[in-house]
């Protein structure tokens, strides 16, 4: 019956989070590379995890992703009473206009009526480019309100994949691999050991970053993402919440 359902799924989480070493695991029924419709499940549990977590004023930084784009879908107005205010989590990392944080962030103040920032920063710029940029008072403005965020939600992607969706130039494609990355998250390429093997060059919040963060969402299913989950999370700070699919938590309590 639908209780012992019920029951099997809270088990699994309570397993998930104690074998990834992180505070909680969220996992919705199904499996995202196989039915789409479970990247909405996946949106709505997080969107239950912030109204359960945010009181008031705060600022939530934001990365970008298909995963995300349906976060942004399942937002409601009723969370509106809380004093939002969404930022990219990190400059350009090269993917298209509807998966980027800066897309990302306009929905989600837009369904939440609340207010968003954007961080415009080129994909590939020459280091004085960059040096300048960073000085423009805007920019220094949009970092420092990522620096303070009460919450960042974030996506987990398969490296390859990942690095192929960004167009990566073929050397450090070529790196990605000869360095056997597994996982990406936050412009960040993982070994299965969880050790960074490439890193996209952009301003905004770095991984040692998190760890000053009160809440850290991740939210990534699909069976496909078993591998990259697990090598991100050794590098997670303990305090993430992982929401997840079932597809994907099969996967990672098998490994
Ligand atoms: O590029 C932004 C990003 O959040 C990556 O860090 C992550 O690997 C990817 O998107 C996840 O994308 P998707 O949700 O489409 O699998």
């Amino acid at each position: 019956g639908i209780m012992r359902e019920i029951s099997g799924i809270a088990v699994m989480e309570q397993a998930l989070s104690r074998k990834l070493g992180i505070r909680q695991a969220i996992i919705v029924s199904g499996n995202s590379d196989e039915s789409p419709w479970v990247k909405q499940e996946l949106g709505r549990a997080t969107a239950m995890c912030m109204k359960a977590r945010l009181k008031g004023k705060n600022i939530i930084a934001v990365t970008g992703g298909s995963t995300m784009a349906a976060v942004a879908e399942m937002l409601t107005p009723d969370l509106a009473e809380r004093d939002w205010l969404f930022v990219p989590a990190r400059g350009g990392i090269g993917e298209d206009v509807k998966n980027q944080a800066n897309t990302i962030c306009a929905k989600m103040a837009d369904h939440t009526d609340s207010r968003h920032r954007v961080l415009y920063v080129p994909d590939q710029v020459s280091k004085e480019m960059y040096e300048s940029i960073i000085k423009e008072p805007n920019i220094k403005e949009v970092i420092t309100q990522i620096k303070s965020a009460s919450m960042v939600l974030h996506g987990i992607g398969d490296a390859i994949t990942m690095a192929e969706r960004r167009k990566t130039s073929e050397e450090d494609l070529e790196k990605i691999k000869h360095a056997k990355a597994v996982g990406e998250s936050f412009g960040y390429y993982f070994n299965e050991g969880g050790e960074v093997v490439h890193k996209v060059q952009t301003i905004g919040l770095q991984l040692d970053d998190l760890s000053h963060i009160e809440h850290v969402i991740a939210v990534a299913g699909g069976s496909s993402k078993a591998k990259a989950i697990t090598a991100y999370m050794k590098r997670a700070p303990s305090s993430t919440i992982l929401v997840t699919d079932e597809g994907a938590a099969k996967q990672l309590l098998k490994g």
